[in-house]
């Protein structure tokens, strides 16, 4: 049996996770004297869908960051199929097959629904400026390509009719979506969501869960997701890391850490020693 079988297990609803693709080991994190994340370990498998949630301020972001390469812990060590990271440049994490969205939306306003999904296609794009123009052909080639895959995802997000539309004119839920279709575009093996439904009316909740479901479903995408809305999370994850002032106070599935008590107390505001 491989490590992979033996690792993995069934989900409820008959998706099959396989083995470790992601384990942070003891991390901290500080700025200045602020300890943004003390000593946390948790793992994430491959084709699982994985919630971290908590109060605000509880390190949350800085976690995905950490993750996502833009912020490198003081301690502990981020290994990635089966291997120990180095310290890496957030291109080059994503170069491994990392995507991201931000907490607060991080698009080019003044551009077409388009081309910013395009420029999540960058990391595909072999052919620099100069060789573009002596290698004409080659650059027209992967530009084909690149404009392809791009056009799928824009289908597959439901959002043909607006892709002329410059971003800027677009209302909050929809530049949501833009954002979630650029870091597809990438064709990631494994997608961070920072607060996907964050200021999000019902429906429109209701609608980006189903594309969460459906790409982790359709492409087996891991996913690692910061979430707020506790209904949304337990829904949609499979394991749940809870945190709270930078510790980890709950791993598990939703029912586990909806019955542990310590997760219990974070969210009722209980003081903490
Ligand atoms: N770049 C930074 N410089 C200094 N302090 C930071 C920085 N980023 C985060 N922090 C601090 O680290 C702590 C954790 O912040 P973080 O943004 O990770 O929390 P969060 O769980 O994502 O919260 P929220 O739910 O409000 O988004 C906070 O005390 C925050 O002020
Ligand atoms: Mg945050």
């Amino acid at each position: 049996m491989s490590d992979t079988m033996e690792e993995g297990y069934i989900t409820e609803d008959g998706r099959k996770i396989g083995g470790t693709l992601m384990e942070m080991k003891n991390i901290t994190l500080r700025f200045g004297g602020v300890k943004a994340i003390t000593d946390i370990s948790f793992d994430i498998k491959e084709g699982e869908i994985r919630a971290i949630i908590g109060p605000n301020g509880a390190g949350k972001s800085s976690m995905l960051n950490v993750i996502s390469g833009f912020y490198v812990p003081q301690e502990g060590e981020v290994w990635y199929k089966g291997a120990k990271r180095p310290p890496m440049k957030p291109y080059q994490v994503a170069q491994q097959g990392i995507a991201r969205t931000f907490q607060n939306i991080a698009l080019f306003e003044g551009m077409s629904v388009l081309d910013n999904v395009m420029t999540g296609r960058l990391n595909y794009m072999k052919t620099n400026m100069f060789q573009q123009a002596i290698w004409k052909g080659k650059a027209e080639k992967e530009e084909v390509e690149n404009r392809e895959f791009v056009e799928k995802v824009i289908d597959f997000l439901e959002i043909q009719s607006i892709r002329k539309t410059p971003v800027a004119r677009l209302p909050y839920g929809l530049k949501k979506r833009v954002e979630l279709a650029r870091a597809l575009a990438a064709a990631p093996h494994l997608l961070l969501l920072d607060e996907p439904m964050a200021g999000m009316n019902v429906e429109e909740k209701e609608d980006m869960s189903r594309f969460i479901l459906d790409v982790n479903d359709e492409f087996g995408t891991t996913i690692a997701l910061i979430e707020h809305d506790m209904g949304v999370v337990m829904d949609l994850s499979d394991r749940v890391v809870v945190m709270d002032y930078g510790k980890k106070i709950g791993d598990g599935t939703p029912d586990e850490v909806r019955n542990n008590q310590d997760v219990i107390d974070a969210y009722l505001g209980v003081s903490h020693d």
